[in-house]
């Protein structure tokens, strides 16, 4: 029998994120400096095995039902589809959120390996800017890695493009464009301060209602049910797919936020924006139950606040990026 992950505001849990690693291929400008960060030393990194346990925790004792890895960038911790083979048979829905540029090669290895779904970030579709961006001239390896996602029957392919001001916001319809010619669902993502070169500030936020009227001026627009999802979604009215806006600073979803995330070290957050974190790998390591995980699991959600306020004075920036908590 699951109970449900309840915090003190009644919202419930049901979708784990987990960090695998901090490392990455890519050193997109606001995510990393030039030369990388720090790794973390691999003995602090959970292993397949503490991952899986702590997510078939998760799962029945507390009915999470969504699952997705992130990095850093997943794809660069060997044998990923090992990973993802353990978690696909807990039952969940399972899905992966990648810079793309290794997909050409693991695509259908995931596939096989269990995985459904997988989000592909692309802030550029512009050679010159996608390599000032990453600092790595990779663009025609992502295209190709969505190509490969698509072929492989991954479904549904989404690409995430972060929209920031004057850096990228020219490229809305490009990317509307795009999405419509791939038959992929392109997500816009406004800029959050969660940046490693502290570049934020609320004037780089493109903000969602910016971003629908740009894409309407050129392509006519019926908005769509969001449901649960946190992005608003708009159907193109030719019948050609959708996108969608992740309005995270703008038209926040922390109140039916049902995320919770483990850092690749198993430090449990109860929010992205979180300055506390709980210790489960201390715990796995010193022998705990799965009572134990579970009733800290329990007592880490409890706490959860009521939002991030990052549109309020007292926003307090958490001391890791998007790297080392994952997106
Ligand atoms: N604001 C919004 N999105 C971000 N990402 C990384 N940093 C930020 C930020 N400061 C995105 C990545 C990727 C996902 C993991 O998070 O581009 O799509
Ligand atoms: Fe890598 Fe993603 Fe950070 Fe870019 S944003 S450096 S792809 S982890």
């Amino acid at each position: 029998m699951s109970v449900p992950l309840v915090d003190g505001f009644g919202r419930v849990h049901r979708d784990l994120r987990i960090s695998i690693t901090d490392r990455c291929n890519f050193r997109c400008t606001y995510c990393m400096p030039a030369e990388g960060l720090d790794w973390l030393p691999r003995e602090n990194l959970l292993t397949f095995e503490e991952i899986e346990r702590i997510a078939a925790v998760m799962v029945d004792r507390f009915g999470i039902d969504s699952i997705r890895l992130t990095g850093g960038e997943p794809t660069v911790r060997a044998n990923l589809p090992v990973l993802v083979e353990k978690l696909a048979a807990l039952g969940v829905d399972l899905a992966l959120t990648t810079n793309g540029a290794t997909l050409g090669l693991l695509a259908d290895k995931l596939a096989a390996a269990g995985l459904r779904r997988i989000n592909i970030s692309l802030d550029s579709l512009r050679p010159d800017r996608f390599e000032q961006l990453t600092r790595r001239a990779d663009l025609n390896r992502v295209l190709d890695g969505i190509d490969a996602a698509l072929a492989a029957g991954l479904d549904p392919v989404k690409v995430n493009a972060v929209m920031m001001r004057g850096v990228n916001d020219d490229e809305i319809v490009d990317f509307a464009r795009f999405g419509r010619d791939k038959g992929v669902e392109v997500r816009f993502i406004e800029f959050m301060p969660l940046d490693a070169d502290l570049s934020w500030s609320s004037d780089k936020v493109v903000a969602l209602d910016e971003i629908v009227s740009t894409v309407g001026d050129v392509f006519p627009l019926v908005p769509a049910d969001r449901s649960h999802s946190p992005a608003a979604l708009w159907h193109y009215a030719d019948g050609r797919g959708s996108f969608g806006v992740i309005a995270s600073v703008t038209e926040a979803f922390c109140g039916s936020c049902d995320r919770v995330r483990l850092t690749a070290e198993g430090m449990f957050r109860n929010c992205l924006f979180a300055v506390q974190e709980h210790d489960l790998r201390e715990l796995l390591r010193s022998g705990a139950d799965d009572d134990a995980l579970a009733a800290a699991i329990a007592g880490a959600v409890r706490d959860k606040w009521a939002g991030h306020a990052i549109n309020q004075v007292h926003f307090i920036r958490p001391g890791r990026s998007m790297s080392q908590i994952g997106g």
